[in-house]
């Protein structure tokens, strides 16, 4: 006898209600006792409400003796909005087989990827898995393969986030690594190639988890995150934030949201701003927070190379990416860390049509050891390159010191800047007076019988003649000097100009950037 529409409507609830019932109610409860969300509570609450719809919830690998399956296969899939606006999500659910990855599990996030890409939708992904599921074996590695490979192919295309929520590690820590941002929950998520147990087989060391792949370490000292979370809504909210400020796809636009704060603003508190002695430092983020809309400022990888400030911010309504030596940091030097983090912000921005402003203020790169053999030369390079490569509108503030190489590689005009503008208290040169003074004079300040004067009266004249802004204006290296106060108004004005702007690179199949 067939079944009848009303049986087959019970059935269908009854296998969603299984479906959506994860790992069951004791896992559910071991997952909450750790102070962690289950996959389906996180994306409810990343949303919009009611407005996920998920697929693949029936999907479920081929039932053997090693395995005990469950619709679904550990991993929640869908579509939903964010802020009305689209994006795929997809959600590790811990409470079955630990979140482990097999076959099933995989095809459904490479799904997600696919319709992301597709659509033109950014992707999120909630990791918090213990890796490759041990039964399925190879095939739960060709599983990790796929999603690497569909990463590489949205990058560029969509933005893709990843917050890792829980333990990921292995190779699995690839899938984030491949994505955009990275963001992490203090004390519950983890990531590490190979885990404490390992370096202690191995190396004999003795770590900690949270020493060795937390939150702290990640967006502290590897730079392998973005951003850190006290908890975990906290963590979602920070993607909701993070996602305001990105267009859905290469294509668009970022997201305009008209401002309240007067684009003609002039902010007095900038004129006095710069300290009277040149090597005194002062905090660039009250530049930042003074030229930007009020409230719109989104930093990223704040704990990490602090020495350079990176983050999205809105001028009169339009998303910028700023990119900002941090005086108040190792002076705002150029090093290994800050020279990555923003090679990596700026090829976003341009990825996404977000236009660049730069704020300089950099003595040069941090001489030693330690930065040359570590290959400052190559991380440098990648500066230089993202700055050069990048077809946004980029325009240019000099602050104070623009010193060396260093002011080249900080989107000076001979890399294609668009605008570039200077502080009257701009000290454009080739290094600042002190170091001048003791290469051309030295054998003046040997014969001197005074050195210090001799010395000080040298510095002045070479302050007059090299360090300030007005050769480079002369030249056309800068495109006007300004009063501080004015910045604001001034960028609002150029990034209206340029929002046009249209360049083309030479055709290639890609450049070979020194990575
Ligand atoms: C299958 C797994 C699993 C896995 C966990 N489980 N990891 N099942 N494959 N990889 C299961 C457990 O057996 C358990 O099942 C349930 O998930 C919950 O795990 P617990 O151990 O009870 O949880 P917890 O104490 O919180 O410990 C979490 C953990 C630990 C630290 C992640 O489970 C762990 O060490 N797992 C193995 C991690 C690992 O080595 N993975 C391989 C990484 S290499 P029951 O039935 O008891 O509830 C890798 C390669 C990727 O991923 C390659 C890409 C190129």
């Amino acid at each position: 006898m067939p079944k009848t529409q009303k049986e087959r409507l019970e059935e269908l609830r009854q296998r969603r209600l299984a479906a959506t019932a994860g790992g069951g109610e004791k896992a559910i409860q071991k997952q909450h006792e750790k102070g962690k969300l289950t996959a389906r509570e996180r994306v409810e609450i990343l949303l919009d409400p009611n407005s996920f719809i998920e697929y693949d919830q029936f999907a479920e690998p081929e039932s053997t003796k090693d395995i005990k399956t469950f619709p679904g296969d550990g991993v929640v899939t869908g579509a939903g909005r964010i802020d009305g606006r689209q994006i795929f999500v997809f959600a590790q659910d811990f409470t079955v087989m630990g979140g482990s990855l097999g076959e099933v599990h995989a095809k459904k996030i490479c799904k997600m990827m696919e319709n992301a890409r597709k659509v033109g939708c950014p992707i999120v992904g909630i990791n918090d898995s213990g890796g490759a599921r041990i039964q399925e074996g190879v095939v739960a590695l060709g599983g990790y393969a796929d999603l690497f490979y569909h990463n590489v192919m949205a990058s560029g295309v969509i933005p893709q986030i990843s917050a890792i929520m829980g333990p990921c590690a292995g190779g699995a820590v690839y899938s984030p690594a491949l994505m955009d941002f990275v963001l992490m929950v203090k004390k519950t998520s983890h990531m590490f190639l190979t885990g404490p147990q390992v370096i202690k087989e191995v190396l004999n060391e003795d770590i900690t988890a949270e020493e060795l792949g937390g939150a702290i370490t990640h967006n502290q000292t590897s730079g392998v995150a973005h951003l850190v979370a006290s908890n975990e809504e906290e963590c979602l909210m920070m993607i909701r934030s993070l996602l305001s400020y990105l267009p859905l796809n290469n294509m668009e636009d970022p997201p305009f949201i008209k401002s309240n704060d007067d684009p003609f603003r002039r902010e007095k508190l900038l004129s006095d701003i710069i300290p009277n002695e040149p090597n005194r430092p002062y905090d660039m983020m009250d530049i930042l927070f003074a030229v930007v809309d009020e409230g719109s400022f989104f930093e990223i990888q704040p704990l990490f190379a602090r020495n350079i400030i990176i983050g999205f911010a809105r001028l009169d309504g339009h998303v910028v990416g700023l990119v900002a030596n941090q005086p108040k940091i190792l002076a705002g030097v150029l090093d290994i860390n800050s020279s990555d983090k923003a090679a990596r912000f700026i090829r976003f921005c341009d990825s996404f049509n977000i236009p660049i402003i730069t704020f300089q203020d950099v003595p040069g790169f941090l001489p030693g050891k330690h930065q040359e053999l570590g290959g400052i030369i190559r991380h440098g390079a990648k500066m230089l390159y993202a700055y050069c490569e990048a077809t946004v509108p980029k325009l240019t503030v000099i602050t104070r010191k623009g010193y060396g190489g260093a002011y080249i590689v900080m989107a000076s005009k001979q890399l294609h800047a668009d605008l570039n503008l200077a502080w009257p208290s701009a000290e454009v040169a080739v290094m600042g007076s002190r170091g001048a003074v003791n290469i051309i004079h030295h054998a003046k300040l040997a014969k001197a019988k005074d050195v210090d004067k001799t010395r000080k009266k040298l510095q002045a004249e070479y302050d007059e003649k090299f360090n300030h802004p007005y050769i480079a204006a002369k030249r056309g290296y800068i495109d006007d000097i300004i009063e501080p106060q004015d910045t604001r108004p001034r960028l609002i004005q150029g990034l209206e100009m340029l929002l046009n702007k249209h360049e083309e690179i030479p055709p290639k199949k890609h450049g070979c950037m020194p990575m």
